[in-house]
């Protein structure tokens, strides 16, 4: 009666890994019960997805290294892995709210966020690409585009380009306050997108600062973000609770790779009950401030709700 921070399975956002090819569920090996699927098998897991009643997706795609250069081109075909994704997924499923991820890591020959000269990233020539790119999943049909690349002034870029082409109803999932983390790497398995030189710490956030989190945020929704977004999760809730006070647009919390990674390995070994931890996390992370939870816990916890 007096419980005030309830989960349910509207609180979800699903990532998804999509990979070229037919009749493929391979599981992530640093994300054990993950998998990245190729478009046939997506249909199935997208059904299984709406049939538990999580109603959006996110998508990632990887890439084979024959398609990957410094400018990310692949990323801006019409007919690319994340097009067909995105398409794929509304055939199936035509109200699920598909949201995709805008960066140029996993299409990068330098597996960065940005295109690179000299040792160094072109924080205006990255965002017209970025741009670009949300028009092109808007035309897939993709009903939010999500940029995580943490270049300056790429919300701004992708909302004109987004208007021009008449995208107006397109909604914008800035990362908006996205950490230089540790916490990446099954992802960067996942995909396959580490960075081949240097880090990201010239784009991404120290994990020391705090007011910069709020800056940075505070940009982006004067951009046009719709959404804006901490990351990682349980590290990050007083990040999470200064925003929520701060800011009157929705606050998004993507639990990463990392996070998963470490409660299913500590399950594994017997050393913490998975059930009881995950919930106490995904419980946490609403009551810090998130609207909306970025997890590859979700269906585990629809399953667990019952
Ligand atoms: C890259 C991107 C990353 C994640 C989402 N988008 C990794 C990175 O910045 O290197 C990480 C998500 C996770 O760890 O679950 N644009």
């Amino acid at each position: 009666m007096v419980q005030e921070t309830i989960i349910s399975p509207n609180d979800f956002i699903v990532p998804l890994f999509i990979v070229e090819g037919t009749g493929i569920k391979e599981e992530i090996a640093s994300m054990p019960d993950y998998y990245r699927y190729s478009l046939d098998l997506l249909k199935e897991e997208v059904k299984t997805l709406w049939s538990m009643g999580l109603k959006s997706v996110l998508l990632f795609v990887k890439v084979p290294d024959n398609l990957k250069d410094n400018k990310g081109t692949e990323a801006i075909n019409a007919n690319g892995l994340m097009q067909r994704a995105i398409k794929t997924v509304k055939d199936v499923a035509p109200d699920m709210y598909v949201m995709t991820d805008v960066a140029l890591d996993p299409f990068s020959s330098y597996g960065h966020d940005g295109i690179v000269e000299n040792g160094e990233i072109l924080n205006d020539e990255t965002a017209e690409v970025l741009a670009q790119m949300s028009v092109s999943h808007a035309q897939a049909g993709a009903d939010m585009v999500a940029p995580s690349d943490m270049m300056d002034g790429r919300i701004l870029y992708i909302r004109e380009a987004l208007e021009e082409e008449g995208f107006k109803n397109t909604g914008i999932m800035s990362y908006s306050a996205k950490y230089a983390s540790a916490f990446y790497g099954p992802f960067r398995d996942a995909l396959d997108s580490a960075p081949g030189f240097g880090d990201k710490k010239t784009y991404q956030m120290d994990p020391a600062n705090r007011s910069e989190a709020i800056r940075e945020t505070l940009m982006d929704i004067d951009e046009g973000a719709d959404i804006v977004m901490v990351k990682p999760g349980l590290c990050y809730l007083d990040i999470v609770r200064d925003l929520k006070n701060e800011v009157e647009v929705p606050i998004s919390v993507y639990q990463v790779s990392g996070e998963y990674a470490m409660l299913k390995a500590a399950a594994e070994k017997g050393w913490l009950n998975h059930d009881a931890v995950m919930m106490e996390q995904v419980t946490a992370i609403k009551r810090a401030g998130a609207d909306l939870i970025a997890s590859y816990f979700a269906k585990d916890v629809v399953k667990l709700l019952g």
